[in-house]
C-alpha cells in the first residue's frame, strides 16, 4: 500500500495515510477523506486552486498519467515546461507540480506539499 505524506504550513505536522494501491483516487480524494485541507474549488483541472508539490520517496518517479486539462493550466501557470511534459510522457517520470483533483495515486510513496493558499504549492 502506497503512503501519501501530506506536509503544509497550515497543518500541526506532516501526516502520513494509507492509499489503497491499484485505487484511482486522486489526491484530493485521499486527502479529503483524511480531512487534509488542500484548497480546491472546480475539481476538474481548470482552476489551479490545488495546485501541489509532489516527491516520491520510495520506487520509481513514476508520472502517473497527465490530463490535457492538467499540462494546460500547468503550463499556463509556469510550473511545467514542455520538456517536463515530454519526460512524463516518454519516460514515465513525475514533474514536480500537479493539480491534486487530476494526479491519481499510484503504487509509490509521496510526498505531498501544499501552502495552504490556493494555487500556492
Ligand atoms: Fe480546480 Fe483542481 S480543484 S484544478
Amino acid at each position: 500500500m502506497p503512503n501519501v505524506t501530506f506536509s503544509s504550513p497550515i497543518l500541526h505536522k506532516d501526516l502520513t495515510v494509507y492509499a489503497i494501491a491499484g485505487d484511482t483516487s486522486t489526491v484530493l480524494a485521499v486527502a479529503e477523506s483524511h480531512k487534509v485541507p488542500i484548497p480546491h474549488d472546480c475539481k476538474d483541472g481548470e482552476c489551479g486552486s490545488c495546485l501541489i508539490e509532489v516527491v516520491t520517496l520510495t520506487g520509481k518517479t513514476m508520472g502517473s498519467h497527465l490530463t490535457e486539462k492538467e499540462k494546460s493550466l500547468l503550463k499556463s501557470l509556469g510550473k511545467i515546461t514542455a520538456e517536463e511534459i515530454r519526460v512524463a510522457e516518454v519516460d514515465d517520470i513525475a514533474p514536480k507540480f500537479r493539480l491534486a483533483c487530476q494526479y491519481v495515486v499510484r503504487d509509490q510513496d509521496i510526498l505531498v506539499k501544499f501552502t495552504g493558499e490556493p494555487g500556492g504549492a
